[in-house]
């Protein structure tokens, strides 16, 4: 029997990556279980979504903290009585302090909408097309102190074509967000990914994902 690892998602927002994941968690050869789901807005649209698919959710409203430590420790609380060893962040707009994320080292990813290390930071799409790039995406990786930065474990590009506004091409790199995600998170719980130095290594014969749009 497949050992299911017990996964938080941290979302702010709309929850369509936590969803990909949750439903690839379905799968009961799929290596990690969302175990809870945790936000830091109360609003967060997500957070129904989980409930309606009988997920654990919690809110810890990061306003009535004094500061980042104290936000942290609340949720290492609620990480701990859940159990969680993995955390995917998924649209978690909180910068996690260095010590947080040194104690989930190799177990906490992010996704993040561009190919890193281009277009680290908000409004990945308006700035790529200003940039006039021909390719864009999106990036699965470690978590390190330095916002969007960390070891790169998958990638995946779309062409960009003339006409595209941000939110056409963000849709476009959200369909492949949406695939690379429950990937990344497979292999990490499978114990196949290996950091090295800033790269990470697929192990045991697992590959990335389609890095390539199909042409
Ligand atoms: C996604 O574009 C993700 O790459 C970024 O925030 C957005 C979250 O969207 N980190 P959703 O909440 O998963 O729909």
């Amino acid at each position: 029997m497949t050992t299911r690892h017990r996964t938080a998602v941290l979302i702010s927002g709309r929850g369509s990556n936590m969803l990909a994941l949750i439903e690839a968690a379905r799968d009961p050869d799929y290596p990690a279980e969302i175990a809870l789901v945790l936000s830091n807005r109360a609003d967060a649209r997500g957070l129904a979504a989980a409930k309606e698919r009988g997920i654990a959710t919690a809110v810890i409203d990061h306003k009535i903290y004094a500061g980042r430590d104290e936000f942290e420790k609340s949720m290492q609380v609620l990480l701990d009585l859940h159990r969680i060893e993995f955390i995917c962040l998924a649209g978690f707009m909180r910068i996690l302090t260095p010590s947080f994320v040194q104690r989930w080292h190799g177990r906490l990813i992010n996704i993040h909408p561009s190919l890193l290390p281009a277009f680290r930071g908000l409004d990945t799409h308006e700035r790529a097309l200003a940039e006039g790039v021909k390719i864009h995406g999106c990036s699965v990786h470690f978590v390190v102190p330095s916002l969007d930065e960390g070891p790169i474990i998958a990638q995946a590009a779309v062409a960009v074509e003339e006409g595209d506004t941000p939110e056409s091409l963000a849709a476009r790199v959200l369909e492949k967000e949406h695939v690379i995600y429950p990937a990344a998170l497979a292999a990490l719980a499978r114990g196949a990914l290996e950091i090295r130095g800033n790269r990470v290594v697929w192990k045991f014969g697992a590959t990335p994902p389609e890095v390539f749009p199909r042409s």
